[in-house]
């Protein structure tokens, strides 16, 4: 019996502006998994829905995020990039999900705890069910690794619980059908139909915080464009944000033991040493004992290098938004055979199809 394809999905939002958090926590991850995997990238633009932008805003960000994978170096021909809502198989399969989930599971998600705030009952039911469509997207290719930052960790978590789930409850017809393929669950191997996907988490940068409150993760939905560092910032822009950065009056310390009570000093290094593939101590090897006014031109200065060329070709690709639509559309179709094939064994294991 064969096993899981190793194959890596992962998707981001196309509401508001791409901040270095997620670039630092997930695109770039997406760019290194290139070589070693194959690997689907996606704009989840139905999943941006649940935040009601305007028809144009989701049509300008579905473009942006799109943009920003090309100019960030993810090569749409030997992968695939697509927006969701080309492939309806991902809306289908989040309703297969929405009758194995369970409201306990989902009232649990911090994420919506966080959007949804005190009024609850006037969220949106899409905005409850967000983390099946998550899984659908994840799991209506069975792939098995998943790039993503911190803040994601529960989604995923909730993927693996629905595919357990459901290789649990249709484990006798996946039999029947002869489509199982052995899944590790726990120390355990069973015959199931969907991979318990593997998060990829880790690295420096799986927690970009804000730069106006250390403690805070930086957001795009963040009220204050002070507290995040967009990839289309200009250089100006750049190097304001970072002189502004809140910091405390205290010089580096001279190892990354010393950040004890100084969440912005500590994320500022992080960033730093983000950006240059090296570690916080490293960093402080170099800065330790010097002030914040001489580490934020420093940092100022790598953003800019690092992150301008990223902009500039995000404004060309941009300016030809025909050639976006072009590439979202090839990874649409190439995505949809997959989903597809997928779909029909799953429409098989549930009884919707003999
Ligand atoms: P989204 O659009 O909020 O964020 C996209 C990616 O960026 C990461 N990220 C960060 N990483 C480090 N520091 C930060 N401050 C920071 N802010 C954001 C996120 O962890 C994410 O990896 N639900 C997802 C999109 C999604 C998805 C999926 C992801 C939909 N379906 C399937 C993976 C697999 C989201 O809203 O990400």
């Amino acid at each position: 019996m064969s096993s899981f394809e190793p194959l890596v999905f992962s998707g981001v939002q196309p509401t508001g502006n791409l901040t270095l958090g997620n670039y630092l926590g997930a695109i770039r991850k997406f760019v290194a998994l290139q070589d070693n995997y194959d690997c689907i990238y996606c704009v989840v633009d139905l999943h941006a829905l649940t935040v009601n932008p305007s028809p144009a805003e989701l049509i300008n960000g579905t473009r942006s995020i799109a943009a920003a994978y090309l100019a960030s170096g993810i090569d749409p021909v030997k992968h695939i990039v697509f927006n969701q809502s080309r492939v309806y198989q991902h809306a289908e399969l989040a309703w297969i999900f929405n009758c194995v989930a369970r409201m306990g599971w989902l009232s649990r998600m911090t994420q919506f705890k966080e959007k949804a705030g005190k009024d609850r009952e006037n969220a949106s039911v899409g905005l409850f069910a967000y983390p099946n469509l998550m899984a659908a997207d994840i799991l209506v290719y069975r792939a098995t690794h998943v790039p993503v930052g911190d803040d994601q960790k529960q989604h995923l978590e909730l993927a693996r619980d629905i595919a357990q789930k459901f290789n649990n409850d249709y484990s006798e017809r996946i039999g029947e059908l002869g489509i199982g393929i052995p899944v590790e669950v726990g120390d355990e191997t069973v015959n199931g139909y969907l991979p318990i996907t593997e998060p990829l988490i880790e690295g420096p940068a799986t927690r970009i915080m804000s730069l106006r409150d250390g403690t805070k993760k930086m957001s795009k939905s963040d009220p204050s464009d002070l507290s995040r560092i967009n990839l289309t910032d200009t250089s100006d822009d750049i190097a304001k944000k970072i002189r502004k950065a809140k910091t405390d009056p205290e010089a580096l310390p001279s190892d990354s033991g010393g950040f004890e009570g100084r969440p912005e000093a500590e994320n500022l290094v992080n960033i730093y040493a983000a950006l240059t593939g090296t570690s916080m101590d490293a960093v402080l090897k170099d800065f330790g004992g010097q002030q914040f006014s001489a580490f934020k031109p420093a940092l100022a200065d790598l953003a800019v290098e690092k992150l301008s060329p990223i902009a500039d070709e995000m404004r060309r690709l941009l300016a030809d938004p025909g050639h976006i639509d072009a590439v979202l559309a090839d990874g649409g179709e190439r995505a949809s055979v997959l989903a597809e094939k997928t779909m029909v064994d799953i429409r098989r294991i549930v009884g919707l199809s003999a």
